[in-house]
């Protein structure tokens, strides 16, 4: 890659520029163009895949490899069934699977076997220590401030540390609540190797969500995201933040209604999931996609309190051009500032 150069030794690991990851936002913000996009910037661009038949897997990738010649993972999330999708990532040469809510133990071997890398992304120092433990390459901390389903309780200024001294030397990777040069520059103070940004890269116009989704997530500051259960239908009490709309507002005294899947849920609109129209009841946990149509606003506009960082829509690739610039700005000139001898 030409330009600016930020090098930690993850990179070398995976075989990418800089330590910089497009979260995989699920089902399908993260698009292949967003994706590869940081790929083709020198990062690593993670899609995630599931609820799906493995065909269209098999196309994502293929997508992916006319998008970039870069590495680029699949994340799968343990809730769901991921062994058909684990092996056929592996027939297909995926550089890295990337994993989230489970224990990825069982594919270590075989994914190493394979020459893929496996990335698991963690909310605790318990569950860091069972996947490092179990040979994951990189480990991803993740904050109770990210964007999201939220595996913890902790913020990242105190988990990331945490489990860099748990796990070392694994390499761990910072998320949640980074979305500038100065959150990438403290991680790395923090003993992590990289980070992960979702919410940032959500505000990309490669990102495939809804624009109405998009305007939100700029409008919004760190006070505006709530972390709920309320978005529970399909995958019931599991902890995510998503931006306080007035729909979350109203239902938030009530938030274990959502995890109930009442089938009888009005219809609040539809979005497209696997290629297919899906009809969004209320309480759904699909984030809007750019062709979402119905009651935007009452559907999980999912964002972490980064948002409060997040001002206006910019390419991928600039995005992680800028963050290498002013990392090194912040490094090489002020921090340097504060060590030098007074006069
Ligand atoms: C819209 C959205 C969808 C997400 N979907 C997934 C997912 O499918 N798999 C996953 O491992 N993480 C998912 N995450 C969490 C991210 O991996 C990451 O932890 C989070 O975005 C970091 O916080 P930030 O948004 O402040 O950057 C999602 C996050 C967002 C914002």
């Amino acid at each position: 890659m030409a330009g600016p150069v930020l090098h930690t030794p993850v990179c070398a690991l995976l075989g990418i520029d800089v330590p910089i990851f497009a979260a995989p936002m699920g089902p399908a913000i993260t698009s292949p163009e967003l994706a590869s996009a940081v790929s083709n910037a020198g990062g690593l661009g993670l899609i995630s895949f599931g609820g799906c038949p493995p065909d269209m897997l098999r196309a994502l990738i293929q997508r992916m490899r006319e998008l970039t010649t870069r590495p680029f993972g699949i994340n799968m999330i343990l809730e769901f069934p991921a062994d058909a999708l684990v092996d056929l990532c592996l027939e297909e040469k995926v550089p890295v699977l990337s994993f989230f809510w489970g224990d990825p133990s069982r594919f270590v071997e075989r994914a190493h076997r394979a020459g893929a890398k496996v990335i698991d992304q963690v909310g605790s120092v318990d569950a860091a220590k069972r996947s490092a433990g179990a040979g994951v390459d990189v480990i991803i901390a993740q904050g109770v401030e990210a964007g999201g389903h939220i595996a913890g309780n902790v913020s990242t200024m105190v988990l990331a540390p945490r489990v860099v001294d748990a796990i070392s030397p694994t390499p761990v990777i910072a998320s949640g609540g980074i979305a500038d040069a100065r959150g990438l520059v403290a991680a790395l103070a923090l003993g992590a190797q990289g980070v992960v940004l979702g919410t940032r890269f959500l505000a990309t116009p490669e990102a495939n969500a809804h624009p109405m989704y998009k305007k939100k997530v700029l409008e919004s500051t760190e006070e505006d995201t709530v972390r709920t259960t309320m978005f529970g239908y399909g995958w019931p009490n599991a902890a995510h933040r998503t931006l306080r709309t007035a729909f979350v507002d109203e239902w938030l005294s009530n938030e274990a209604r959502g995890s109930e899947q009442r089938p009888d849920e009005p219809v609040i609109g539809e979005t497209t999931f696997g290629g297919k129209r899906l009809t969004m009841r209320r309480f759904m946990g699909f984030p809007p996609g750019a062709d979402a149509t119905g009651a935007i606003e009452s559907m999980p506009l999912l964002a972490g309190q980064s948002a409060g960082l997040v001002n206006e829509i910019k390419p991928a690739a600039e995005i992680v051009r800028e963050l290498v610039e002013s990392a090194r700005r912040i490094i090489d000139d002020q921090l340097r500032g504060y060590t030098e001898p007074r006069p």
